[in-house]
């Protein structure tokens, strides 16, 4: 049979499927990465608030513990966020003039709730609780990161599916005394007390999908 095609089309047709293939590659390539990157998962990106809300003056200049805010993280699946009456604890006397509590006032007087924007958000395919974390030994810093140098509250980490498994698999290296839940900076006094913890706390490593998909 006569050649239809001339020799050099089979190298060009190599040429086109195997570029072709990389080109598919590389674009999953890009996904993942892009999947992973913090734009995605919103890990350390600050977000535009209605009231400029200091954690760092709250917490380390004042001293406020995270629990006169987020009284729910010890008893249920959510931190919450404080209402306004919790600021007007303190600022219906100080700072009661400034401007840049005004929003926080109006809001105290019409009782509309202040918009603050959501920073952390999980799927809503996955289940999370604070309470078990908070019960078992695992402080707000593991997750949360150091809360009392933001002036502006980010996400210290992924969120990401992996980062959930490195602590249920490792949780020796993250659970500390009940005392210490709302510390920062908190450090274990011996190399052997995070294994002690998880014996004391009961803590099984929970890895199995309906952990967290239920
Ligand atoms: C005086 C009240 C107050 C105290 C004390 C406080 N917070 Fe908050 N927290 C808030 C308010 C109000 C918001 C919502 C506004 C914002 O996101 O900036 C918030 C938001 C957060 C968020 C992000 C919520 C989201 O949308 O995902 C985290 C995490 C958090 N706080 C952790 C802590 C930790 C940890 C501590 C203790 C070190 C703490 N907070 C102490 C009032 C407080
Ligand atoms: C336990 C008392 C207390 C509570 C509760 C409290 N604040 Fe404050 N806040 C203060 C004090 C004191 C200052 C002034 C700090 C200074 O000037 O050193 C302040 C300052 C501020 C400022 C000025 C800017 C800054 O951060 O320095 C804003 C805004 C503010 N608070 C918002 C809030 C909001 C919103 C809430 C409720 C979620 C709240 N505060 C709850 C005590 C409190
Ligand atoms: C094991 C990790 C972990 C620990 C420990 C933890 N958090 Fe969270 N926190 C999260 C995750 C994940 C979310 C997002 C939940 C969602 O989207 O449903 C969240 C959300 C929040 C929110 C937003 C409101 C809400 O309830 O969803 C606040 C406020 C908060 N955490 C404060 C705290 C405080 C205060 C502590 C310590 C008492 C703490 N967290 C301990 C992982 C943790
Ligand atoms: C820093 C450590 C740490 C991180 C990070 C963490 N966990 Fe946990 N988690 C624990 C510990 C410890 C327990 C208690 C296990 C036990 O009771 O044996 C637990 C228990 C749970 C439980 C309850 C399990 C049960 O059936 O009793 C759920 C659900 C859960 N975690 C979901 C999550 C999700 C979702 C994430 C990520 C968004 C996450 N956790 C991140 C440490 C962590
Ligand atoms: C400790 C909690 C935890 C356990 C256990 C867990 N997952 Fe997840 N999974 C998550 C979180 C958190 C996400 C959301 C990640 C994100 O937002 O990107 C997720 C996301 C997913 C997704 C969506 C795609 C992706 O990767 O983002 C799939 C599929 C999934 N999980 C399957 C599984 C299977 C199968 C198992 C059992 C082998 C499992 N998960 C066990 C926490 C968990």
């Amino acid at each position: 049979m006569a050649q239809i095609f001339h020799r050099s089309t089979n190298t060009f047709s190599r040429v086109w499927m195997f570029g072709g293939l990389f080109l598919v590659a590389g674009g999953i390539g890009l996904l993942l990465l892009m999947s992973r990157s913090s734009y995605a998962t919103g890990e350390g990106i600050v977000l535009q608030q209605p009231i400029p809300f200091s954690h760092d003056h709250h917490t380390a200049a004042l001293g406020i513990s995270c629990v006169y805010c987020h009284w729910g993280a010890e008893e249920s699946a959510f931190a919450g966020v404080p209402p306004t009456a919790t600021c007007m604890n303190c600022h219906n006397l100080i700072w009661n003039q400034s401007p840049m509590l005004a929003q926080v006032r109006e809001s105290y007087r019409t009782g509309q709730r202040i918009e603050w924007q959501r920073v952390h958000d999980l799927p809503d395919y996955v289940y999370f609780n604070h309470a078990i974390h908070v019960s078992k030994g695992v402080g707000c810093e593991s997750c949360h990161g150091r809360v009392d140098k933001m002036p502006l509250i980010m996400q210290a980490e992924s969120l990401q599916m992996e980062w959930c498994l490195d602590c249920h698999r490792n949780p020796e290296e993250q659970v500390r005394p009940l005392s210490a839940i709302y510390a920062m900076g908190w450090k274990p006094t011996d190399p052997e007390q995070g294994a002690r913890l998880v014996a004391e706390h009961e803590i099984n490593s929970k890895v199995t999908c309906s952990t967290c998909h239920r």
